[in-house]
């Protein structure tokens, strides 16, 4: 149960909301209205009880929204999130809505406003106590009401009357699901030459896919010393990083388990070192451990590393089963691969389960992929075409195998996520969802 909706057309206020509610939140968005209000209804996840529309949406889409809400998900609580301004009254009149909300509101506000709806539909018997409970907001806050600008609905719930502090739900302490006896677990490092070529990517992905065989059985460990950024490409506000994750105090298992921070797709995520500087601080030795702590946990562990083969690297793929190899069509990226390959095969580093992906290929790089493979000295193993889905998915914090499974690049990255796992097929509900969103162009 994903309890919380919210379709709009500024990544800001999602980026807010998802800080602020976590995985109990879904989000479509806006864009998505090109193909209608049924469209963004397809794309939803279970039965939410409350939604959110906005900011960013005109009267019609809103109204087209409130219907198609109401018609899917009968009982829904209903917020509008837009600044106040004088044809608002219209607005309340004409959608059956319980709230409105500025965009600007304080946290406190906002949730506070979630608590007292939250409240009312389960005491009006359209939603059960416990759909709320999905994994916490972790903040506490104290309650105030002069941003909440209207409300209506004719019912009892009434957004303005607040008396009592609002209390957030513990911190939850997740239970890792048991894993199954004589499977080994398997830790997979994505490394590159160079920057830039496409390992974070490979590794969202990876996590993602992976955690549909094997739900919250999975972790991505970002080990970019430098410059981590699967926080940013997920979409996270994590309140701990790898730095919590290796320190004395994770000894104790429910400090460790603080140190990891849930994704909705069902996995775990060790955030980076929020600075290079601390980078420091998170020994080689200690990464090495961290990925052996975690195989002890997970079925799955995927490793993200600093570009070019530093210490950290090279004492992850001490600890790894397998390694995927990402080059770009670029001569100097597949040379570098090519030197790779014989430092590590000097150092007896080279793993046994290697895949070697050519990352952004294009038919006007001037190499084929046969080039490449003349370059590097080994086989490519896949190609992954060059795609804007690919910035797309990454700008909005959504892994792209998961939000555009049609593309070809999502696809190749997919054939990447089924050599690990070879049962990780495509969902058909989402193709099947993303073909009748299409079909209303
Ligand atoms: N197949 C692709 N098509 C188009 N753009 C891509 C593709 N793969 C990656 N990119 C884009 O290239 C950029 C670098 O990708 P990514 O961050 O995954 O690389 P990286 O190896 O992790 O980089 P860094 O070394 O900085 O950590 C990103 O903007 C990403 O969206
Ligand atoms: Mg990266």
């Amino acid at each position: 149960m994903i309890p919380f909706l919210l379709v709009s057309r500024s990544a800001e206020y999602e980026s807010r909301l998802r800080a602020l509610l976590g995985a109990r939140l879904d989000v479509v968005t806006g864009e998505f209205l090109t193909f209608g209000a049924d469209a963004v209804m397809d794309r939803v996840e279970g039965t939410p009880r409350i939604a959110l529309l906005g900011p960013v949406l005109n009267y019609e889409e809103t109204h087209g929204l409130v219907n198609a809400l109401a018609a899917r998900h009968p009982g829904v609580g209903l917020i509008v999130v837009r600044e106040q301004r004088s044809d608002l009254e219209d607005w309340v009149d004409e959608l059956e809505l319980h709230a409105i909300l500025s965009p600007s509101a304080s946290d406190e506000t906002t949730l506070a406003l979630f608590r007292r709806l939250s409240d009312w539909l389960v005491e009006s018997g359209k939603a059960d106590a416990h759909d709320f409970d999905e994994p916490a907001a972790t903040l506490v806050f104290e309650d105030t009401e002069e941003e909440i600008t209207a409300e209506s609905d004719g019912e009892e719930f009434d957004p303005g009357e607040f008396d009592q502090l609002v209390q957030a739900p513990p911190i939850e302490v997740w239970e890792f699901p048991p894993l199954e006896a004589g499977i080994a677990t398997e830790a997979i490092a994505v490394v590159a030459p160079k920057g830039g070529q496409g390992k974070t990517t490979l590794a969202v992905n990876l996590a993602t896919g992976l955690a549909e065989v094997a739900p919250n059985s999975v972790v991505l460990v970002d080990a970019d010393m430098q410059f981590g950024d699967i926080v940013a490409a997920l979409g996270l506000e994590p309140e701990q990083t790898i730095v919590e994750a290796v320190a004395e105090a994770a000894a104790d298992e429910i400090v460790f388990k603080t140190s990891l921070t849930h994704h909705k797709d069902g996995f775990f995520v060790v955030a980076s070192v929020p600075s290079p500087e601390l980078g420091d601080a998170v020994t080689p030795d200690a990464v090495g451990r961290l990925i052996d702590r975690l195989r002890g946990a997970f079925r799955y562990v995927v490793v993200d590393t600093t570009p070019g083969l530093g210490e950290h690297t090279l004492v992850t793929l001490e600890h790894v089963t397998d390694v995927v190899f990402v080059a770009s069509m670029s001569v100097p990226s597949l040379r570098a691969m090519r030197t790779e390959f014989e430092l590590l095969r000097t150092l007896g580093l080279m793993p046994g389960n290697r895949h070697i992906v050519l990352n952004q290929t294009d038919k006007l790089s001037g190499i084929t992929v046969r080039d490449a493979e003349h370059i590097i000295g080994a086989q490519i193993d896949v190609d992954i075409p060059r795609s804007s889905a690919v910035l797309l998915a990454s700008n909005r914090g959504v892994p792209l195998i998961h939000d555009d499974v049609r593309d070809p690049a999502a696809k190749a990255i997919r054939s990447v996520v089924m050599r690990i796992a070879p049962e990780a097929h495509p969902k058909r509900r989402k193709i099947q969802r993303r073909r009748r969103s299409n079909d209303t162009e």
